[in-house]
């Protein structure tokens, strides 16, 4: 199946590692053009560099997706290299866990604002090219985590919001070409999650919740997204596609 991606541009933010740098690399491998954007701007020109050797096109910036001016930095350089911006994938994300009554201030903000702040200014920057030229898809990553997990009021809060987010945002583009989705992952086994000590239990715990019999992979992920950008997902805005192996509680 032709997605029809080929020479289009993407956004990735986050994408120095894990769900996001796979999804990256299976935007790239479709034809995309992909702009590697992460905090943490050393392993995002890695994850470009990996891109590129398997003859990807690919830039990096350093961006935090909470602060405006870098942001407007970020989407601007993305379309200075590559002449537009068609897609904009807000997967950049944290945890902070602790039970509502041990969670301060500053754990509840980190992880709202980098989820919810972080998606609303690179909308706000990235939604112009995406207009001016009739077509866009805006994907935004939320978690099955968003019907709520013990200790995680605050991500469970996010990843929710996102979703409305997703819902109001897609009403006001979807007759400008553009779509607005989310995508809900459930335990999706990244390199992190691999190397926690206690994996093999997490693992089992997870299994044992899952319809299917075997854990998730940052490329399932992946691959979800890069439909959801495809022409061939034109007639799908404003929902949310749970991508958990039949997880949904
Ligand atoms: N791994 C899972 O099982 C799972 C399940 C459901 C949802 N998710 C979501 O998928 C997304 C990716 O998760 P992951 O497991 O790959 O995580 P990860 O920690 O491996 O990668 C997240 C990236 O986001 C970056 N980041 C954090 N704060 C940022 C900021 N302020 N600005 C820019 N970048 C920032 C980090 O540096 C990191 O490279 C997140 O939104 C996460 O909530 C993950």
């Amino acid at each position: 199946m032709d997605l029809g991606l080929k020479d289009r541009v993407a956004i990735v933010t986050g994408s120095a590692r894990g769900i996001g740098a796979e999804t990256a690399r299976t935007l790239a491998q479709e034809g995309m053009a992909v702009v590697i954007t992460d905090l943490d701007g050393d392993a995002a020109q890695e994850t470009a560099k990996g891109i590129m050797a398997q003859g990807g096109r690919a830039i990096a910036t350093a961006c935090d997706v909470r602060n405006e001016q870098q942001v407007k930095a970020m989407v601007a350089a993305g379309h200075e290299a590559f002449g537009r911006i068609d897609v904009l994938v807000n997967n950049a994300g944290l945890v902070k866990d602790r039970t509502l009554l041990k969670m301060d201030e500053a754990d509840w903000d980190l992880v709202l604002d980098v989820t919810l702040k972080g998606a609303f200014h690179c909308c706000r920057a990235a939604l112009p090219h995406m207009i001016e030229k009739g077509w866009g898809r805006v994907i935004n990553i939320s978690s099955r985590a968003l019907f709520g997990n013990p200790g995680q009021a605050n991500y469970s809060t996010a990843k929710a919001g996102i979703v409305g987010f997703t819902s109001a945002m897609s009403y006001e583009v979807a007759r400008k070409g553009v779509t607005v989705n989310a995508i809900a992952p459930g335990y999706i086994e990244t390199e992190y999650i691999k190397s926690l000590p206690n994996f093999d239990t997490i693992q089992a715990n997870v299994l044992a919740k899952n319809q299917v019999s075997f854990p998730g992979q940052p490329s399932d992920v992946g691959d979800a997204v890069a439909f959801i950008a495809s022409e061939r997902a034109r007639y799908i805005t404003g929902t949310t596609l749970f991508v958990t192996g039949g997880r949904y509680g």
